[in-house]
């Protein structure tokens, strides 16, 4: 199974809970894996910043390889960074199952998105909520996942913008139309309260940072978000 199957095999999986890995405890990241592995956490979501494309800078390939050694859970890579295309094999190699490229960052959406899957990794592109879905449905065929934002990209710990379920109306729409199979994500902002929206709306795969590493119990979190999707 190569890198985007594993990932894909969790397509229908909804709703599923995606630890966003930038408020966690990076100094002991190990403890943090057990923790969310018990929690039933299925996959996990890396915020990469550049200090370019978003006005914070986390961490690159290092960390991703880390992680890939120390768990078997499938990484989804959420690149924040100007020119992805630069990067792409690098993070391939680093063990990145699925890798979601900003559509304000590219400057060849389309050869991107082809460069990923020629890795045999699966494709995202990801939209800020300034951004209108008309920039990227000439690319649709070419996306394993979309990812509306609902916070602009950069931090953690923001308020939910609302713009993302509009477009997740529209997604789902569109979807069935050209009979598409793309996974529907948001990020940002995401807790018990914002999440059953995106759920109505059509979302399936919801990242979560505050709401779980701002959490004392990371399981408790995740069984709340969880059961706050479809309530
Ligand atoms: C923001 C990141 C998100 C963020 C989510 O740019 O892409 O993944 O960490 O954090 P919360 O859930 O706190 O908004
Ligand atoms: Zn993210």
């Amino acid at each position: 199974m190569n890198a985007r199957e594993k990932i894909l095999q969790l397509r229908s999986t909804s709703p599923l809970i995606l630890p966003s890995l930038l408020l966690c405890d990076f100094g002991d990241l190990r403890s943090e894996l057990e923790l969310l592995a018990k929690a039933g956490i299925q996959a996990l979501h890396l915020d990469v910043m550049d200090g370019l494309f978003v006005p914070n800078m986390t961490y690159g390939m290092p960390i991703i390889e880390g992680l890939a050694r120390h768990t078997e859970l499938p990484l989804d890579v959420h690149l924040m960074i100007q020119e992805p295309s630069r990067y792409i094999e690098q993070f391939g190699a680093a063990g990145a199952n699925l890798i979601t490229v900003h559509v304000e960052a590219c400057s060849d959406l389309p050869a991107t998105l082809k460069q990923i899957h020629d890795l045999g990794i699966a494709s995202g592109v990801a939209l800020n909520p300034d951004t209108e879905l008309d920039a990227i449905l000439p690319c649709l065929e070419l996306c394993d996942l979309v990812l509306c934002m609902s916070v602009n990209a950069g931090f953690g710990g923001q308020e939910f913008n609302p713009v993302a379920i509009e477009k997740f109306k529209q997604l789902v729409e569109i979807r069935e139309r050209r009979q598409l199979n793309f996974i529907l994500e948001v990020d940002g902002g995401i807790n018990v309260e914002t999440i059953g929206d995106c759920y109505t709306a059509g979302a399936t795969w919801f990242v979560a940072g505050s709401s779980i590493f701002k959490q004392e119990c990371y399981q408790q979190a995740v069984t709340d978000l969880t059961a706050a999707a479809s309530a």
